[in-house]
C-alpha cells in the first residue's frame, strides 16, 4: 500500500494468507477462534510480511458446513464477533499495510436463509431464487446429478412435491442464477462489503453458479481425479456452464468502480487449465483463480513444472496466476506432497514463493504444519461424516499451534478447542520464531525477497535446462534451482546458476556452496 504505483494490481507479486478463523486465535475462551483473535495476531502477520489475508466465512450461518451455509450475507456470525469487530480488524490490518478479503458463497445459501424459508411456499416471490424440479417420470430425483457427499443432489420437498437442488449438503440449497433478482441481490452484497473497506472476495464454487436450464444428466467420468470427476460423473451440466462468465464480468465492473480496485479470487474447481484461464475472460472477469491441477499434481519436478508452463501459456497476457498448495478442504502440502518431511516442505515453499503471480499461504504452511489425525469421535465436518466416503477435512482445520503450552496459545486454559491440537509441542510458531534456521524464518525471507523483487509486477518466467528430477527457472532477476531428487546436484549443471545465492532451503554447510542438496532449492540473483 505504500507504493501508489502498484495499487491498481496490488496482488501481482504479492503474498496472501488464508486465515481459517475458527482455528486461528480464540479470545473469549469458547474454543473457537474469532475475529478479535485475528486482530490480535495482525502483528505476527505483518512480521511475516503478507500483503493481504483471506478470512474463511465470517457471515451468520447454522454451521452445517462451517460458514459455507450462509443465512445472512450482510452480517457477521455472532460466534466470530460483530460487524464492529470486523471493521476494526480491517482498519487495523490497513494500518499495517495488509488488506482483508472475505469469503463469498454465491452458489448456495443455508436452508435457514430467509429466502429459502420463504421459497418453501410455491407461491412465494422467492420460489425462483432456488432450483426446483418435478420428480423424474417414474418418480425419484429429476436427473443423475450428485452432491459433494456422493448422494443425489436433489431433496424432495414434501410440501410442493418438487425436488430442490443442492450440490453440497441438503441444508445448502443451490441458488438459481437464471433468476435476475439473484443477480441484483449479490450486486448489493458486493457493494455493501466493498463500501466497508473489504478489499475483495474469495468466491466459493465459482464454476458452479449456473446449471443447465434443461437439467440434462451429467455424463460419466470414471477415470478422472477428484477435480474432474464427482463420484464418477463429469459436472458438465450441474456446473461449469458458460453463462457464469457474465456474472464475473458484472462483478468485475463493480470491483473496478472503486478507487482501489477490489479483488475477485475464484475457487475455480476445474481440472482443465484452458477452462481455468477462461475465468479471467479478456481481463474482465476474475483477477485471480485457484489452480487445482497444480495443487493435485504429484510433487515432482516434471509434473509441477508442466502445470506451471501450461498455466502461464494459457493465461491472457497481463493476468496473474495463483500458487498455493494447502487449504481447509484438502490435506496440507507438508503431508500430502512431502510425507511430513520438513526439508521437502521447505523446498515447496521456496518454489511457491518464487513463481510469478500471487502466492497464497494457508495458516500453518509457514511452519510446515502437517495434517492432524482427528479421531472419528471428534470429527466436526458433516460433509464427510455423512458419507464416510473420503477422509474428513478436519485434518487440515485444527488450531494454529502458537506455542508449546497445553492450549497451544490458541485458547484459554479451561477451554476445550473445537478440534484437537496436533503436535504443537514439536512444531509451533514461538519455537520457530526463536530459531533463525526454522521454516518460519525461511518463509519470511522468501516473502521479503518476493516483495523486493516482484511487488506490483508479473515477473517473466523461463524454464532452464536441468538434469532429470531438477526444475530450474529464471524469473525476473532470480534463478531458482529446485532439486526433487535424493542426490545433490551441482549448480553449474542445473540452470548454470551465476550470481549471488540469496536463499537456500537446505544449509550451505551441509550441501556445499556450489551444490543444491537432496530435496532442496536455491535462489540466486543476477546482477
Ligand atoms: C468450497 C469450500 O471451500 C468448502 O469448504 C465448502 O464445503 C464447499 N465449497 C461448499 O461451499
Ligand atoms: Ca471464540
Amino acid at each position: 500500500m505504500s507504493n501508489p504505483g502498484t495499487e491498481a494490481r496490488w496482488w501481482h507479486g504479492a503474498t496472501l494468507y488464508q486465515v481459517y478463523v475458527r482455528s486461528f486465535q480464540d479470545t473469549n475462551d469458547d474454543g473457537y477462534g474469532d475475529l478479535n483473535g485475528v486482530t490480535a495476531r495482525l502483528d505476527y502477520l505483518a512480521w511475516l510480511g503478507v500483503d493481504g489475508i483471506w478470512l474463511s466465512p465470517t457471515m451468520p450461518s447454522p454451521d452445517q458446513d462451517w460458514g459455507y451455509d450462509v443465512s445472512d450475507y450482510l452480517g457477521v456470525h455472532p460466534e466470530l464477533g460483530t460487524l464492529a469487530d470486523l471493521d476494526r480488524l480491517i482498519a487495523e490490518a490497513g494500518q499495517r499495510g495488509m488488506r482483508v478479503l472475505l469469503d463469498l458463497v454465491p452458489n448456495h445459501t443455508s436452508s435457514a436463509h430467509p429466502w429459502f424459508v420463504a421459497a418453501g411456499d410455491p407461491a412465494s416471490p422467492y420460489r425462483d431464487y432456488y432450483v426446483w424440479a418435478d420428480p423424474a417420470p417414474g418418480g425419484g430425483p429429476p436427473n443423475n446429478w450428485l452432491a459433494a457427499t456422493g448422494a443425489a443432489a436433489w431433496t424432495l420437498d414434501q410440501r410442493s412435491g418438487q425436488y430442490y437442488l443442492h450440490n453440497f449438503l441438503p441444508s445448502q440449497p443451490d441458488l438459481n442464477w437464471w433468476e435476475p433478482r439473484v443477480h441484483e441481490a449479490f450486486r448489493e452484497i458486493l457493494r455493501f462489503w466493498f463500501d466497508r473497506g473489504v478489499a475483495g472476495f474469495r468466491i466459493d464454487v465459482a464454476q458452479g453458479l449456473y446449471k443447465d436450464a434443461e437439467l440434462r444428466d451429467d455424463p460419466p467420468e470414471p477415470g478422472g481425479d477428484v477435480v474432474r470427476s464427482r463420484f464418477g460423473l463429469a459436472q458438465v451440466y450441474s456446473a461449469n456452464r458458460p453463462e457464469s462468465h457474465a456474472v464475473f464480468r458484472d462483478w468485475r465492473k463493480i470491483a473496478e468502480s472503486y478507487p482501489s480496485p477490489r479483488l475477485l479470487l475464484g475457487e475455480t474447481w476445474v481440472g482443465d487449465l484452458h477452462a481455468l484461464a477462461a475465468f479471467h475472460g479478456h481481463s474482465d472477469e476474475l483477477q485471480l483463480t485457484f489452480n487445482f491441477p497444480f495443487i493435485f499434481a504429484p510433487f515432482t519436478a516434471a509434473a509441477l513444472s508442466a502445470v506451471v508452463a501450461e498455466t502461464l501459456a494459457d493465461l491472457p497476457a497481463g493476468e496473474a496466476s495463483v500458487w498455493t498448495a494447502s487449504n481447509h478442504d484438502i490435506s496440507r502440502f507438508p503431508t500430502r506432497w512431502c510425507g511430513g518431511d520438513e526439508g521437502r516442505a521447505r523446498l515447496a515453499l521456496l518454489v511457491l514463493a518464487t513463481l510469478p503471480g500471487t502466492f497464497v499461504l494457508y495458516n500453518g504452511d509457514e511452519i510446515a504444519m502437517t495434517d492432524v489425525d482427528v479421531p472419528a469421535a471428534l470429527v466436526r465436518d458433516l460433509m464427510r461424516a455423512q458419507t464416510g466416503a473420503r477422509e474428513s477435512r478436519d485434518r487440515s482445520r485444527t488450531p494454529m499451534p502458537w506455542d508449546d503450552s497445553p492450549t497451544a496459545g490458541f485458547t484459554g486454559e479451561r477451554a476445550r478447542p473445537w478440534l484437537p491440537y496436533g503436535e504443537h509441542a514439536v512444531r509451533n510458531v514461538a519455537a520457530q520464531r526463536a530459531d533463525p534456521a526454522s521454516t518460519l524464518h525461511l518463509c519470511r525471507e522468501l516473502i521479503a525477497l518476493r516483495r523486493a523483487e516482484f511487488a506490483g509486477q508479473l515477473a517473466s518466467y523461463t524454464q532452464l535446462d536441468a538434469p532429470a528430477g531438477v526444475w530450474a527457472y529464471r524469473t525476473g532477476r532470480l534463478t531458482v534451482v529446485a532439486n526433487f531428487t535424493g542426490s545433490p546436484v551441482s549448480l553449474a549443471e542445473a540452470g548454470g546458476v551465476a550470481g549471488e545465492v540469496l536463499i537456500r532451503s537446505d544449509s550451505a554447510a551441509g550441501a556445499g556452496a556450489d551444490q543444491v542438496g537432496p530435496w532442496a532449492g536455491v535462489i540466486a540473483r543476477s546482477a
